[in-house]
């Protein structure tokens, strides 16, 4: 008998149990009724009275080894349900949520803020709805000049003072001129408004990034290199840059900027029309009476400013042929630059 008291014994030392099930089942096999304990209990009727003691001893010890065991696989079972209860965030929805994508516009602005803040520009932001003076008058436009005009610009209100949807985001960089002393270094994203009629080449909104930079001796050689490494980021280090002379009311002199078109690498093809280059944005130096509008002594100070539609960039770098897919929504063609996220 003290040899089956041993084994029994030994046996439950090494129990495991991974759930209340197989506890219960222990709880049976050793405790219950029928159990073997119990049968053992019953076996020490017949025990010779010399042997009760030690026997005796040795059943009682066997029966609270197996009840400690039994109380520890218990706990150690809610334990373990705890700690598993605390990885379960129970606000999580049952089903997983599909996630969405990132618009292209706002891919391709996250690489532009990415590239001008690296050479230390900071984001600027301002009002959609805008008055005449931070549109057109700050910036030097003469009163008669075309883009005033009902054909290019959305007016709210006409008196007592023009009250309009802002055509450029210019209007940011007067605003920071006139709360700023320099250097400034801003880039301006946002939305802006033209009075056009819609079709796969032009909108009656989209998105543009502007930047300026005013501080003493900034020239026109500090431009070129801003937007040369600006392109080689954004189209990769073989791009070239020219510089066309224009006009801008806002800028003198002034000029548009071409890149080397990224599909032919300059060759010549069908997207940049044969010539090798592909026009990406409007740039120059701030014109005197821009920086006098906005309280910034021009003798003391140069800068320059450019600006680009995001749109534009966007199309030359996944070439989307028709504008008015960025503002339909569709998650097709959404969904087709998850891979550029
Ligand atoms: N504001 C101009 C536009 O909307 C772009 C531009 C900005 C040009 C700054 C030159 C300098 O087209």
């Amino acid at each position: 008998m003290i040899e089956k008291i041993n084994s029994i014994l030994e046996n439950i030392n090494n129990l495991k149990a991974s759930s209340a099930e197989e506890v219960e089942q222990i709880r049976i096999k050793y405790l219950s009724k029928k159990g073997e304990i119990s049968a053992l209990m019953n076996e020490f009727r017949n025990v010779p009275a010399d042997q009760k003691r030690e026997l005796g001893q040795k059943l009682n010890q066997l029966k609270n080894a197996a009840t400690e065991k039994l109380a520890a696989l218990k706990e150690a079972l809610s334990a373990n349900a705890e700690s598993a209860m605390a990885d379960i965030d129970l606000t999580r929805t049952s089903t997983p949520t599909p996630f969405g994508t990132r618009h292209p516009l706002s891919l391709v602005k996250n690489e532009i803020f990415e590239i001008f803040g690296s050479m230390g520009f900071t984001i600027a932001e301002g009002p959609e709805i805008e008055d005449d003076w931070h549109v057109f008058s700050s910036l030097n436009f003469p009163p008669d000049h075309p883009a005033r005009d009902m054909q290019d610009t959305f007016f709210i209100s006409r008196s007592p003072q023009d009250i309009l949807l802002r055509t450029h985001t210019s209007s940011v960089q007067t605003r920071t001129m006139e709360a700023n002393r320099p250097p400034i270094r801003i880039i301006c994203p946002g939305r802006v408004y033209r009075n056009e009629a819609i079709s796969a080449r032009a909108h009656c909104f989209f998105h543009q990034v502007e930047g300026l930079y005013i501080d003493r001796n900034v020239s026109f050689a500090d431009l070129k290199q801003c937007l040369l490494y600006f392109a080689r980021e954004m189209f990769g280090p073989e791009t070239k840059i020219r510089l066309r002379p224009s006009y801008f009311p806002f800028t003198e002199p002034s000029a548009e900027m071409d890149i080397s078109c990224h599909i032919c690498g300059g060759k010549g093809c069908a997207f940049c029309k044969g010539t090798g280059w592909v026009e990406i944005l409007g740039c120059g130096m701030v014109d005197p009476n821009v920086l006098e509008a906005c309280g910034i002594d021009s003798k003391e100070f140069t800068g320059y400013a450019f600006g680009m539609g995001i749109e534009r960039i966007t199309n030359l770098k996944y070439r989307v042929k028709d504008l008015r897919m960025f503002s339909e929504n569709d998650v097709r063609f959404l969904h087709e630059f998850d891979a550029a996220r």
